[in-house]
């Protein structure tokens, strides 16, 4: 049986660094990491995801704020925020949630937050740093996973990784990263041929599609590494990820459990990059 990887556990522990390190930088230096939350729109899951930042924010003795914005936002009103923000010396990181309504272009307004106040690393100045291996944020999720890996000692160096998926958000950063961590990197996608033969091949398995039992047991190296980023609502409320839990978990060495896994890092990156834009705000490293 696999070794339930427990998120929860690593996030609380780094969550408790966090908090420390915000502790000195307030007693030493009089700042208080400030992390500003745009949502535009009324989206139920959007809502809750940005409450729960807040939230962390709080906990880990942040200054946050909520900026909530209409369905009928234009571009202009957005933007104008958002450059309020990046005026803003008391804010230190900016997240605008996405998905945004239609009307609104996410690449565009991404491109005017400040990149030093990017707590997603979604600017393109960023995500070229990311590319370039310079950079002072790392995206949420994919560093969350990254994270986890060194939590349980699993080494990457060396070994076959299969990233399912290849969004901006999750695939395509972790797949860079498994990379800069000396992986030998696959990126499977909606059009890949034989998704079973890449997935069995794999000693790491990141599956970040959003389809519930898309990974089987027989998909699965016996003894791999199975990182699951789905999180999907079943009709009956409750969470499932991409794998199919009890049969990959007869087969793997380590998975993540959906909920309880990936998602509490996702957070504690958010929290761990308004620190470092705070301190390098300030001038401290
Ligand atoms: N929506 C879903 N995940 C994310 C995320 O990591 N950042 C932002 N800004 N929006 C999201």
């Amino acid at each position: 049986m696999a070794t339930i990887i427990d998120g929860r556990a690593v996030a609380e522990k780094m969550r408790r660094e966090i908090a420390a390190d915000t502790q000195k930088l307030i007693s030493e230096r009089g700042i208080v990491p400030g992390l500003a939350v745009v949502i535009v729109g009324d989206d139920p899951a959007s809502h809750i995801y940005v409450r729960n930042k807040k939230r962390a924010a709080l906990e880990v003795g942040f200054c946050s704020e909520v900026v909530g914005l209409p369905q009928d936002t234009t571009m202009d009103e957005l933007k104008a925020v958002v450059e309020r923000l990046n005026k803003n010396e008391a804010i230190h990181g900016i997240l605008v949630q996405l998905p945004l309504p239609p009307q609104l272009d996410d690449r565009e307004i991404i491109r005017t937050i400040d990149p030093k106040k990017d707590v997603d690393a979604f600017h393109p100045i960023n995500t070229g740093g990311i590319l370039a291996g310079k950079y002072d944020f790392l995206p949420c999720t994919p560093a969350g996973i990254m994270a986890l890996l060194r939590a349980y000692d699993i080494s990457v160096e060396g070994r076959e990784c299969v990233v399912v998926g290849r969004s901006n958000i999750v695939g395509k950063p972790m797949a860079l990263l498994l990379l800069a961590a000396n992986g030998t990197v696959t990126i499977c996608h909606s059009r890949t041929k034989n998704l079973e033969e890449h997935c069995r091949r794999a000693d790491i398995l990141v599956s970040a599609v959003g389809k519930p039992g898309l990974i089987r047991g027989d998909m699965v190296k016996p003894g791999a590494v199975v990182i699951d980023v789905g999180t999907t609502r079943l009709p009956d409320g409750k969470l499932s990820g991409d794998t199919a839990f009890d049969e990959v978990g007869r087969v793997a060495s380590y998975i993540t459990p959906v909920p309880g896994g990936v998602g509490p890092m996702t957070i504690t990156m958010l929290l761990r990059n308004t620190l470092v834009a705070a301190r390098l705000q300030s001038g401290a490293k």
